[in-house]
């Protein structure tokens, strides 16, 4: 599986840098830092809907810090487990 959090100019103002950060800690806390890769993307053309991640061929729009887990959740651990 492969990760990319969009770090253009309208998600980095939206709170990329965060999300990056809550991914890294989640990847870790489930023993996935290793096995997942995590890169950052330059817009993912979805700049009107908020933070926008892939993972894998799959864009997820509107990723905030209090909905990261939810979405953690449903398209990274449900997919490796
Ligand atoms: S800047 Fe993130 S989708 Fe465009």
């Amino acid at each position: 599986m492969d990760i990319k959090v969009c770090i253009g100019s309208s998600c980095h103002l939206r709170g990329s840098y965060d999300i990056i950060n809550l991914m890294k800690d989640a990847l870790k806390e489930n023993g996935l830092d290793e096995t997942v890769g995590m890169s950052a993307a330059f817009c993912l053309g979805h700049c009107g809907d908020g933070v926008s991640i892939k993972v894998d061929d799959q864009v997820i729009s509107g990723v905030t810090k209090e909905n990261f887990n939810e979405i953690f959740s449903r398209y990274v651990l449900n997919t490796v487990n």
